[in-house]
């Protein structure tokens, strides 16, 4: 939540700071500002996306080859212009941008007031930048100083970038709790940094990603990195791999229609490597270099937030029964507070995207405090979840820049069940038949989406068609499938804004039945091997009630077809592997309800993919 990217070199800032804030307002698009150092320190910053403030800004001058930029999803104070980065001290010398959450900025701020400080906005982050200032006036310190000094004082979770009238040729940098990536280009004394690595990748591939407690400091062209107890440290350069297309829509309309084609070599890249289904050689290393610890587990823990909860609810199916292992899958909101049973002999397995999600990160802190072993199943390289866990996959998926997830989602499914069959297999708790049976099984299933998004598209938007204008959706699934049916619920919500629930099909009967008439229509995941007689005596119960049934059924169904309204086919497949392909018409499904909609489908109103505050 808010980007923020800043650049310092030999030319104009503008357009990194421009092209940065776009790549980075998936993580919020509230307002958006940039600040400009060229002898005079400008800002320009407005309400509203980043096309908006580009709008403004190129009415004026943009020169300046130090600068600041951006994009905020709001937490203190309205979304307005005022309220908007970059902030500014009192005499307008010093700018400063910030992703996360000063805690104690009440505090800060009556000691302030009391110094005689007046304040425009109602941010922490102006809180901040008076604190830096006050600082800098009273001790007569260098910049880097001030920072230091005042980090100190602060308490909360920060990612900030400084500029100063008075020293223009430095810029501070800090980060705790929020992600800042610096680049270091090939010209020399120039520095592109943001909230991850998607902006600057275009000009550097050389980066470094700061450590929580680190405060970059560049001045005349250099790079140091010093902690906030003033120690110094030596960046660790890495080469970023990300491609240049795999940011851009590639002619698609949207990024998440571009995302949700993308699932059959996202997956297929989340798999690549990890095991042969010959030989049966099973190889992720971050498994194997455990085999001691996980051959003694008493059980799992799988903490994640949105989307990446449901996959862990997958997960949970996965590893109980392959690994036959006891899993407990929690809101990590809930689990960092809740004071947790948590011993030595768990494992506890992080699920995220980004790598960032402020809970997911602190419930880790917490099992890694208790002494449990730590894993995280993100898709981020270099994010901050990967770098605190013991051991962890990455899912491969590429870039996902649409907020609202769909190959993030499949890709984690994937490498839990690779996972799962992991663990299973250390725990001697697989025969190789089996194994066999499900690496072929898995070997098939990038080709098997790729054929379900050929033949179920056009269906599927003729559906949605049918039914955009519906006030409610159920989605009932069992198993395996009742996962899916949750995440199909929260896709139609987070896009289209149509309430959206998603039950085990059972339970409808002790609530959501309640619901159900005429106007209802009631997603139903009815696939062959999963409690499909049931889930058909589901179907008649929803029916009997007037309910409009889509139902996602095994190729070849003739049962469902008989009764449900619509029925969309997909290949047949294991039941534990049923989510990778059932998911797939339900991404589509909400995506073109929401574009019939007229809703923002990449960015759907105040939400954010990368959620860093609590
Ligand atoms: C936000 C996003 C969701 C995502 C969740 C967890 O709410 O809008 O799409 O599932 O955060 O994010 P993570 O990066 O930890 O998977």
């Amino acid at each position: 939540m808010c980007g923020i990217v800043a650049y310092y070199g030999p030319d104009d800032a503008y357009d990194f700071l421009i092209k940065g804030l776009h790549r980075l307002e998936y993580r919020g698009y509230d307002s958006a500002g940039i600040a400009l150092l060229n002898g005079e320190l400008r800002v320009y910053k407005n309400k509203g996306k980043v096309s908006e403030l580009e709008e403004i800004a190129s009415k004026g001058n943009t020169e300046g080859t130090r600068g600041i930029g951006h994009t905020r999803w709001a937490t203190h104070g309205e979304p307005n212009t005022i309220n908007a980065h970059p902030h500014l001290s009192p005499d307008g010398d010093l700018a400063l941008i910030h992703n996360g959450i000063i805690e104690n900025h009440d505090t800060l701020k009556k000691a302030l007031i009391e110094r005689g400080n007046t304040f425009k906005s109602d941010t922490d982050t102006e809180v901040l930048i008076h604190l830096i200032d006050a600082i800098q006036q009273a001790e007569g310190v260098d910049l880097f100083e001030a920072v230091r000094l005042a980090l100190n004082e602060v308490v909360g979770a920060y990612a900030i970038v400084i500029l100063s009238k008075r020293d223009p040729n430095t810029l501070i940098a800090a980060r705790k709790g929020s992600p800042l990536v610096v680049g270091i280009s090939d010209k020399e004394g120039e520095y592109f940094l943001a909230s991850d690595a998607t902006p600057i990748v275009e000009y550097t591939r050389k980066v470094t990603y700061l450590e929580d407690g680190e405060i970059v400091s560049i001045h005349d062209g250099q790079m140091t990195i010093k902690t906030i107890e003033n120690v110094s440290k030596t960046p660790f350069i890495v080469n970023l791999e990300i491609s240049l297309e795999a940011l851009e829509k590639g002619g698609y309309e949207h990024f998440m229609l571009k995302e949700i084609f993308e699932q059959p070599k996202a997956i297929h890249d989340s798999m690549r490597g990890r095991f042969n289904s010959e030989t049966l050689h099973f190889a992720m290393a971050s498994l194997n270099e455990f085999q001691d610890k996980i051959r003694n587990l008493d059980r799992i823990v799988i903490v994640g937030c949105g989307t990446s909860w449901h996959a862990g609810l997958v997960g949970e199916y996965l590893i109980e029964e392959f690994a036959r292992l006891p899993v407990e899958v929690e809101y990590a909101s809930e689990f960092r507070y809740r004071n947790p049973i948590i011993t030595e002999d768990d494992m506890v397995i992080a699920i995220s995207q980004s790598g960032e999600t402020a809970d997911t990160l602190a419930a880790l802190e917490l099992a890694k405090s208790k002494g449990a072993t730590i894993y995280g199943v993100c898709n981020v390289v270099g994010s901050s979840i990967p770098r605190m866990t013991h051991a962890g996959a990455y899912t491969h998926a590429g870039p996902e820049i649409g907020v609202a997830s769909t190959k993030a989602f499949t890709t984690q499914v994937a490498v839990l069940t690779l996972i799962a069959l992991g663990i299973a297999g250390i725990r001697g708790k697989m025969k190789r038949d089996k194994l066999r049976q499900m690496f072929a099984e898995l070997d098939t299933i990038p080709q098997k989406v790729e054929q379900l998004l050929k033949n179920c598209a056009d269906q599927v938007e003729q559906i949605a068609a049918e039914y955009k204008d519906s006030k409610n959706f159920l989605y009932l699934g069992r198993g395996y499938n009742f996962p899916v049916a949750l995440e199909g619920a929260l896709k139609l919500k987070e896009i289209s804004y149509i309430h959206a629930e998603g039950y085990p099909a059972a339970e409808m009967k002790h609530g959501p039945i309640a619901l159900i008439d005429e106007e209802m229509p009631v997603v139903v995941i009815a696939t062959k091997r999963n409690y499909y007689e049931k889930v058909l005596s589901n179907i008649q119960e929803v029916k009997a009630r007037k309910g409009k049934i889509i139902a996602v059924v095994t190729e070849g169904d003739e049962k469902v077809k008989e009764i449900a309204d619509h029925v969309i086919e997909i290949p047949d497949t294991e039941d534990s592997l049923t989510p990778l392909l059932a998911t797939i018409p339900l991404q589509l499904l909400s995506y073109h309800i929401a574009v019939m909609r007229g809703c923002n489908v990449d960015q759907p109103r105040n939400l954010a993919k990368s959620v860093t505050v609590e």
